[in-house]
């Protein structure tokens, strides 16, 4: 497709409802982005024709099924450049593979061992490292940020030490638009013999994570924000690890035999997919794929990354903004207060104009505390946003900065 914007806009029918009788112009994209209708069809058609639980029957539904679930394991090995199918496992999002891995391959660490994180990250790559602490001694190092939102890598380089067991840390911030440099912070860490996490539900709708460039143990995202369906989690995982990793969660499907005297475990990747999956959001997610490499990655960054620095520009010409993450490297997401006013006061009266924004700590108060303020408002950017929408964005805050300062 060459890059067509009413082509794509045509395909998320929901990009044309009203909201208080006003057009919407949904900027949420960074909570989570919308469906094309190839995938909310396919949904419809899994249901109407391929219902059937997945590796469990002999009958054609099920292998239907199976080898829908199958192909789309397979399509996002081929998208990350994963060495094997068998280092793909299908969670509930990038907090359940986050929680996989602290919960798994934390199992191995011991009172005094330290992890590294980050000032920028989400809650959902903080608080599941920091429930290994209510049965272990662990102590968490917290990477700082400079000025303008970036990650401070000599301030990295001197947390490591004899004790350094995981490093993790989001590809993305979900505030600040930070694309950080994972590839050099994997060599760092791997320098000193510790793995890594990379924290990717904000990268993949806008870039092409390729695990083995970056090298990095494990990646974490979440097909909603990259235009697939909710509940569909991954996790890539380096095979090596993930073998010498126990289950995260038992039930079906996750076992080679079952006994009261003991249970021996599945084969990568079943052994981390207890239970029935989600199987019809997961073979619908293939089409999510379709859909970005109809449009091209490339384009989708290109197109972004002007919306980004057009809206930036004109949103600067406003007395009273302040803009949160200035970093040359940044994502299509601006965080920004004006004045002292309340960041939900701002969300409430764009909301009023049809302008969808998220407001508050975006799952980041540390951050937030850093940054010294209560919330931001945040506005993000998907592919099929337009410069009028961008426009329309600017008027209305040029509407309701008066009433707020
Ligand atoms: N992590 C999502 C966000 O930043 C929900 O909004």
């Amino acid at each position: 497709m060459n890059f067509d914007i009413d082509k794509i806009r045509e395909k998320f029918p929901i990009l044309s409802r009203k909201v208080g009788g006003k057009d919407l112009i949904y900027l949420d994209n960074t909570a989570t982005s919308q469906t094309p209708a190839e995938v909310v069809n396919d949904i419809r058609f899994m249901y109407e024709h391929n219902k059937a639980n997945v590796h469990r029957g002999v009958h054609t539904l099920s292998q239907e099924a199976t080898d829908r679930q199958e192909h789309t394991r397979r399509r996002v090995q081929g998208w990350l450049n994963a060495s094997s199918f068998e280092e793909i496992i299908f969670t509930r999002g990038t907090t359940e593979s986050i929680n996989l891995v602290a919960s798994s391959f934390g199992d191995r660490f011991k009172d005094g061992d330290e992890i590294i994180l980050s000032v920028m990250e989400h809650h959902a790559n903080i608080v599941p490292w920091q429930l290994l602490q209510r049965h272990k001694d662990i102590r968490i190092r917290v990477i700082d940020i400079n000025d303008r939102g970036e990650l401070d890598l000599d301030q990295y380089r001197s947390l490591f030490n004899d004790r350094t067991v995981m490093a993790s840390f989001t590809h993305i911030s979900n505030v600040l638009g930070t694309v950080n440099p994972v590839k050099e912070m994997t060599e760092i860490a791997h320098s000193h013999g510790v793995p890594v996490l990379v924290d990717g539900a904000q990268a993949t709708p806008h870039l092409h994570p390729d695990v083995q460039e970056i090298g990095c143990d494990f990646y974490a995202f979440s097909s909603h924000k990259m235009y697939g369906p909710a509940g569909v989690g991954i996790l890539y995982g380096r095979k090596d690890l993930l073998e010498s990793m126990p289950p995260y969660q038992g039930g079906g499907e996750m076992i080679k035999h079952v006994s009261f005297s003991g249970t021996t475990f599945a084969d990568l990747p079943f052994k981390f997919e207890a239970g029935t999956p989600d199987f019809i959001d997961i073979a619908a997610f293939d089409k999510a794929f379709d859909f970005i490499e109809e449009v091209g990655i490339e384009e989708i960054e290109r197109h972004e990354k002007e919306l980004l620095d057009y809206t930036t520009r004109r949103l600067l010409e406003i007395p009273g903004i302040k803009i949160y993450g200035t970093a040359p490297r940044k994502a299509a997401v601006i965080s920004f207060n004006i004045g002292e006013a309340h960041n939900y006061d701002v969300g409430f009266l764009l909301d009023k104009m049809g302008v969808a924004v998220r407001t508050g700590h975006h799952c980041a108060q540390p951050l937030m505390e850093l940054l010294g303020v209560p919330g931001t408002v945040r506005a993000s950017f998907a592919v099929y946003n337009t410069f009028d929408e961008a426009d329309r964005f600017i008027e209305a805050i040029k509407r309701i900065t008066p009433m707020l300062m």
